[in-house]
């Protein structure tokens, strides 16, 4: 049984748990008022029981993002644990890379190079707030990254926003305006804009002939029951990101750009200065993500994972 202690009263903590099993207590401690919590006294490079796992799923739920210092990750750990919360995504290939690679779950995100190519992706541009892979039908419901090189400036943070509080904190008359809509996502384009494989510089031209997957625009969290917006990523010159149905373009763009102004307001967000050794997973459901430039004169790497969903945004 996993020992359990907690910073915040969270009612769903067995509080007798922490006494008597000689083990390191779990803590869950709220990082901000925004999102996030840290978990602390798990190793997780150990088989951890169903009860510590009940318990860290539950701070994931509750606050969105969590994040453990000090973990030494082999990237079997680092699949293994990813594991415990649903079936893994298989991480995007480079051409160059070996098709044989040990764990194919693992996205390197990187700038570094090595005999000429990047060993991993983003290279050290700034990544605009997004949910990941909300251009496809069933986007995963975690991401998890985890820090192996950070730059020594502490550069290149993660920012993550709560998105049921953005909702939330939306003029009533905006929220009722949303009910029922849904959007067309664009699956053509990368968040840095660059065409993915199998779609060409007019494939998302035409919006409304375009093939794309249709979410809401406010989705209800399928295990908090909580309703979040899901915006998935902006509109710009390039990334044509989404259109809302039954809308023309230009109604369906100063909407967009409403909300969009609300979230550029980051009232609700909450930024990550990492350290070697830090793992964060977090919901992709209720919570976008961002990560900021850094000089590429320094290294970063970072494995990452997908747990896949088995709902689609509704
Ligand atoms: C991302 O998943 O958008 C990258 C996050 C990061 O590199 O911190």
């Amino acid at each position: 049984m996993a020992n359990v202690r907690a910073s915040t009263p969270d009612a769903h903590l067995p509080a007798s748990a922490a006494e008597g099993s000689g083990r390191a207590a779990i803590g869950v401690f709220s990082i901000s008022d925004a999102v996030g919590a840290e978990v602390r006294g798990v190793d997780l490079r150990e088989e951890l029981d169903a009860a510590t796992i009940e318990v860290i799923h539950r701070a994931w739920l509750d606050h969105g993002v969590i994040l453990f210092r000090d973990q030494h990750l082999s990237a079997g750990d680092l699949v293994r644990f990813s594991r415990c919360f649903g079936e893994l995504d298989l991480g995007p290939t480079m051409a160059w890379q070996a098709a044989d690679q040990e764990f194919p779950e693992i996205f390197i995100i990187s700038n570094v190079m090595e005999n000429g190519h990047p060993i991993g992706f983003l290279g050290n541009q700034e990544a605009d707030w997004h949910t990941d892979m909300s251009h496809t039908a069933i986007p995963p419901k975690a991401s998890t990254l985890y820090a192996l090189e950070v730059p020594a400036d502490g550069s290149g943070h993660t920012g993550f926003m709560n998105m049921y509080k953005v909702y939330e904190v939306l003029p009533s008359p905006l929220r009722s305006r949303l009910e029922g809509l849904h959007m067309k996502h664009d699956p053509a384009h990368t968040l840095q804009g660059e065409l993915r494989d199998g779609f060409t510089a007019e494939s998302f031209e035409d919006l409304e002939a375009a093939e794309g997957p249709v979410h809401p625009l406010v989705r209800t969290h399928p295990e908090s029951g909580r309703k979040a917006l899901y915006l998935g990523r902006e509109r710009n010159g390039v990334y044509r990101a989404a259109r809302i149905l039954g809308m023309a373009r230009a109604e369906s763009d100063r909407l967009l750009d409403e909300l969009w102004c609300v979230v550029r307001q980051e009232q609700y967000a909450w930024y990550h200065t990492w350290r070697v050794g830090d793992y964060v997973m977090w919901d992709n459901r209720c919570v976008m993500h961002r990560r900021e430039s850094f000089s590429a004169d320094l290294r970063r790497v970072m494995h990452r994972t997908q747990i896949r969903d088995n709902v689609a945004p509704a």
